[in-house]
């Protein structure tokens, strides 16, 4: 179930917020902490005022009033609170009421006050700093006989979200709710149904840039785009891998593709500060195939067992998927390579270039990305000159690729635009400089661009950099890394798709 929590201060924004997503919702959750002083007295008829919900019948709703000291808004005593809540829960309409686990003891009227309003206890517990030793018991329903268990906690990367999802994966099939907070956490926040919980939280969209608990996203995202609704036991789960990784426009591409095909699979992002911890959390949920981003491109290659020629050439992988009979080993892929190309190759042809073979290239920086470029320009036999502010890495990149001979290497600074003359046919630009928030800065200030060269920029934040501007002003062909991008997730897809396909294909 998509639970709505609804942070707004009034009753009537909040209404107006539950008909802006009614159609992907299946629960709420009134934050009465965020309520304005006034708009209280109200909220016992809050829920009989509510449309219903996407199935057709009332939304259940859970009342609310987070203190302070586990995430909440609530300003005033722990008296008024309980006062609060009593009213809510006298007013019949609540479904549940979320208590916290410190209050036990001392809730003895409200539990009163909630069985006869057949509202069911949520017994929450909340962890902003770890995944605490104790979670399976927090969880235990065991432990809280006739309430539902709930756990919001934070793990601080990938060793903490392998220890959550061990844990969860490890308790019996009761009702809970389980949560793991923050970007580390976020893929816990899809896969909640799969991971046991018996719902997952979403924050409206905007409020000023306000969310009720790190990690949300809006319920319009979570039901159209990773289709939650959808996601069983059996779906195949995919992802990206990196650090930072929520900007990542991958998992917008590749979940709408699945869509587009009707494949039973969900594609998530996972931040992750360990590769290993994350190989094994692989094991766990399973996870069919991943791409892989900054900084991991190199760090996932001795997990493999198979390696595609894209992979040894360019030394850096992007893409790994199951492979073999019994799919236990990893195959990976460098989808950049053929990424890259394409976009170039229709350049090219634009420009009336015949072939690639004999034309002369500057490619600028030698970082993981400059990897994948270098070794597809050398396979199209391009003559290169390698810029890079730290020289000694470019020279590593030349010589781990086989090519130190073949590709020219210096320093990027003013006076590389004399080196640059004899290597202007193709300038590929491949560091972050000019990525956003940096949009202002331009790589290459000291070049001027005569109008003859093909430029192509792998940033693709924003999808015209200012170098491409420049370029472009200059009479350049252009090539924009959004290009890029759209063909290595095209490359990417087909992968997963054929592994998606042949193990959904019915056995003989
Ligand atoms: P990626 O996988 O995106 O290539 P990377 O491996 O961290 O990321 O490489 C970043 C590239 O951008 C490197 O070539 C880096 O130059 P150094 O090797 O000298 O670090 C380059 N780069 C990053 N910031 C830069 C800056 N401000 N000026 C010039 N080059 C920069």
């Amino acid at each position: 179930m998509i639970c709505l929590s609804l942070i707004a201060a009034t009753l009537s924004e909040n209404l107006r917020l539950v008909a802006r997503y009614a159609a992907y919702v299946d629960m709420l959750e009134l934050r009465a902490d965020y309520l304005l002083h006034g708009e209280r007295a109200e909220l016992d008829r809050f829920p009989r005022a509510l449309p219903p919900g996407r199935s057709g019948a009332p939304l259940p709703v859970i009342l609310t009033v987070r203190a302070r000291r586990d995430g909440g808004q609530w300003h005033g005593g722990e008296n008024e609170r309980r006062q609060l809540l009593l009213h809510g829960v006298r007013g019949g309409g609540y479904r549940y009421v979320d208590l916290e686990r410190w209050l036990r003891g001392s809730d003895a009227v409200l539990l009163e006050a909630a069985a006869a309003a057949g509202t069911t206890i949520i017994r929450s517990a909340h962890d902003f700093d770890a995944v605490p030793g104790n979670l399976a018991r927090l969880l235990d329903s065991g432990s809280c006989p006739g309430e539902i268990p709930k756990a919001a906690v934070t793990p601080a990367g990938s060793s903490d979200l392998l220890h959550f999802v061990r844990t969860v994966s490890a308790l019996p099939l009761q009702p809970r709710i389980a949560v793991a907070m923050g970007t580390a956490g976020f893929a816990t926040r899809v896969l909640a149904r799969r991971l046991g919980s018996m719902l997952t939280f979403c924050s409206p969209e905007n409020i000023d840039t306000v969310v009720a608990a790190p990690g949300h996203i809006d319920p319009e995202t979570m039901s159209r785009l990773y289709r939650y609704h959808s996601i069983s036991g059996n779906s195949a789960v995919f992802g990206v891998i990196g650090n930072p990784i929520m900007h990542s426009q991958s998992p917008a591409y590749h979940n709408r593709r699945f869509a587009e095909d009707h494949l039973d699979a969900v594609y998530v992002p996972f931040e992750v500060d360990d590769v290993d911890a994350f190989f094994e959390l692989a094991e766990l949920i399973p996870i069919a195939g991943v791409s892989v981003t900054i900084p991991h491109k190199q760090a996932v290659m001795r997990y493999l067992a198979q390696r595609d020629p894209s992979v040894t050439g360019a030394g850096a992988c992007n893409t790994v998927v199951r492979s073999g009979a019994a799919r236990g080993g990893w195959k990976g892929y460098n989808s950049d390579v053929p990424g890259f190309l394409e976009p170039l190759q229709q350049a090219a042809a634009a420009a009336g270039w015949p072939e690639l073979r004999g034309r002369r290239a500057t490619v600028v920086g030698a970082g993981g990305a400059a990897r994948a470029v270098v070794y597809a320009l050398l396979r199209q036999g391009m003559e290169l000159l390698l810029l890079n502010r730290t020289l000694d890495r470019a020279r590593t990149l030349a010589r781990d690729l086989g090519a130190s001979g073949a590709v020219r290497c210096a320093c990027l600074d003013d006076s590389a635009g004399r080196e640059m003359a004899g290597y202007a046919d193709l300038i590929v630009q491949t560091t972050s400089v000019g990525m956003a928030p940096d949009a202002e800065s331009d790589p290459l200030p000291f070049y001027q661009f005569s109008g003859a060269e093909i430029v192509y920029d792998i940033v693709y934040t924003p999808p015209l950099t200012r170098l491409l501007q420049r370029a472009r002003d200059a009479g350049c062909i252009t090539v924009s890394g959004r290009k890029m991008f759209e063909a290595q997730a095209d490359a990417q897809y087909r992968l997963f798709r054929e592994l998606q396909l042949a193990d959904s294909a019915p056995r003989q």
